[in-house]
């Protein structure tokens, strides 16, 4: 359930049947309900009675109209749609190892965070996003992870680490850790951890939990705001990790599990004494769980060095292929 879904829940209790407004930020935007619930729990708008600018339809009629804006007489307010919202989870980026980055990646971890506040932002509203040890005027600051916790008397945590010891499968808890790091140079294995082990001497616990794909933390996009929206898909839409993952996943990561993956489907083969590595051509639709396009399975099987043949081509060459086991390799003997 998204913050949109609470909204329309809150109204519907109302007995309203359609809300409108003339706030064109509202009207313009992707996900109209969505942006008025933000407006109503930001405080910058409240439900009114009435009709007013565009009109969207919660059930067939419109008989008991409200819009989105201002009046003295609000049925609904930022009050009361944040006591109806207390359970979302909040989302806090830990930047303790900021001072370890490069200025440009200190640049990239900045614009990371920017973009999770529009994810957060499609889901929830600003208040949920916190950001501890370095403030970047997005979301609330912290000055420690540990303090934020204290403060809001939260017990229930995971650390998302890709060293995690358990397996992320949309668990639900009251805030989800993720680490402010961003991995361009250097070697940064193991900051996650890090970051639980200072929680845990600060008398913290949690639970550490990596997101897998099919078995491997490799595929899993790991920039910060592909992290927070696998997370709030998977714990707030239901969705499985996979898809969620699949959703976020750009080419290049996608590519870096293909090759991964490649090796384990090829057929070794040795033409006139040469040793050659292919794939079946129609192996490119086992793919379909990653973000893959043909293009990007044919530059991976020739930066690994395999061939792609025609799946008929190649039972024509492995009928003319004698197998030996102590090699396990084809040797192809030629046509007849
Ligand atoms: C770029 S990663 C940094 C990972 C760091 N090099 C390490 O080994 O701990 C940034 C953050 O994204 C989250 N993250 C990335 N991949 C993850 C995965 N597969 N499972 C869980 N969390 C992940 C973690 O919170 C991590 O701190």
């Amino acid at each position: 359930m998204r913050l949109r879904d609470v909204f329309v829940k809150a109204l519907k209790e109302l007995g309203i049947d359609c809300i409108s407004t003339e706030i064109k930020r509202i009207t313009e935007s992707d996900d109209p309900l969505q942006s008025m619930a933000y407006h109503v729990i930001m405080g910058k708008a409240q439900v009114c009675r009435g009709l007013k600018g565009k009109v969207f339809n919660l059930n067939q009629e419109c008989e008991n109209p409200a819009y989105v804006g201002k009046c003295d007489d609000p049925i609904l307010t930022r009050n009361d749609l944040l006591e109806k919202a207390k359970d979302f989870p909040f989302i806090v980026i830990d930047c303790s190892f900021y001072d370890f980055h490069t200025e440009k990646e200190k640049k990239k971890l900045k614009l990371q965070i920017q973009q999770c506040l529009g994810v957060i932002r499609k889901f929830m509203w600003d208040e949920r996003l916190v950001i501890t040890h370095k403030d970047f005027g997005v979301g609330v600051f912290y000055p420690s992870t540990a303090k934020f916790i204290k403060e809001m008397g939260l017990k229930d945590i995971i650390l998302l680490d890709p060293n995690g010891d358990e397996v992320f499968e949309g668990q639900r808890a009251e805030c989800y850790i993720i680490g402010g790091i961003v991995d361009k140079t250097g070697n940064k294995r193991g900051w996650t951890s890090k970051i639980g082990e200072n929680l845990r001497r600060e008398g913290i616990s949690f639970r550490s939990m990596r997101i897998e794909l099919r078995g491997d933390v490799i595929g899993v996009p790991d920039r910060l705001n592909t992290i927070v929206e696998i997370v709030l898909r998977v714990v707030l839409d239901g969705e499985d990790v996979e898809k969620a993952v699949r959703s976020v996943q750009s080419h290049l990561v996608a590519k870096w599990r293909l090759r991964r993956e490649l090796p384990k489907r090829t057929i070794r083969i040795d033409v006139n004494g040469k040793p050659f590595r292919v794939v079946r051509k129609s192996e490119i639709k086992s793919f379909d769980w990653l973000n893959i396009r043909p293009k990007d399975f044919y530059e991976a099987c020739s930066e690994l060095g395999y061939l792609v043949i025609d799946d008929e081509w190649l039972e024509r060459i492995l009928r003319n292929s004698t197998f030996d086991e102590s090699k396990n390799r084809y040797i192809f003997k030629g046509f007849n």
